[in-house]
């Protein structure tokens, strides 16, 4: 699946801008920061297919990516949570992500992504509910593995195995990952092929 070139295909700001849910796809949400770009890069193995931002929150897009082998979008989600964003643009990100969660036939799976230092947030829980009552299927990633301390690792994984048993809509299999290493990829590109089939 991952095998071909991958391709950016378009920014969406409205649900009117989607492309034809004509293909299965998988979309990646997490608070800015947490290294969703990264870890599309890390999976389609292209350097800078995604954009990584130093900028948190000035993209307000969905950003639809295709995989090789044109059978699976892949969905960077714009980040939440940052700080100083104005609360219009707040609200106007929501109502898209509700829109699209709520409204996409085609989205196999959400990944939320979690840093593995941070463990699960308030802000993230409220994207969690939100998918729980979309019915959206999703399953948590945590993230930037390279950098959480040995010590902190169990602890932080035993907070989010206790929180995603709050949510109806989430996997209980938590993936590990780290685009710097590589770690967790091989696993997510094999759930994505699963999801590609469906
Ligand atoms: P927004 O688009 O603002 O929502 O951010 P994002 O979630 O797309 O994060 P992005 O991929 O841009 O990464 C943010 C920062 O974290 C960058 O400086 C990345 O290099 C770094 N980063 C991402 N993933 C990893 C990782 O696995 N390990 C380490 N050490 N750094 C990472
Ligand atoms: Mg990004």
């Amino acid at each position: 699946l991952f095998a071909g070139q991958s391709e950016f295909l378009k920014g969406v700001v409205a649900m009117s801008g989607l492309p034809p849910a004509d293909r299965p796809e998988i979309c990646f949400a997490g608070r800015s920061n947490v290294g969703k770009s990264s870890l599309i890069n890390a999976l389609t193995g292209t350097k800078a297919l995604a954009r990584t931002s130093n900028t948190p929150g000035r993209t307000q897009e969905i950003n639809y990516f295709m995989v090789g082998g044109e059978r699976l979008f892949l969905v960077d989600l714009p980040g939440y949570g940052f700080a100083k964003a104005p609360v219009a643009v707040v609200q106007q990100w929501q109502a898209l992500l509700k829109q699209y969660l709520q409204g996409r036939q085609t989205l196999k799976r959400a990944f939320v992504l979690i840093d593995h230092r941070h463990g699960i947030k308030a802000v993230d829980a409220e994207i969690l509910s939100l998918l729980d009552k979309a019915a959206v299927p999703f399953q948590t990633v945590l993230t930037k593995a390279d950098k959480v301390k040995a010590a902190d690792r169990e602890q932080i994984l035993v907070q989010v195995r206790a929180a995603l048993q709050k949510h109806p809509a989430a996997y209980p299999e938590i993936v590990v990952t780290s685009s710097e290493t590589g770690q967790g990829m091989e696993t997510l590109r094999s759930i994505a092929h699963g999801l590609s089939e469906e």
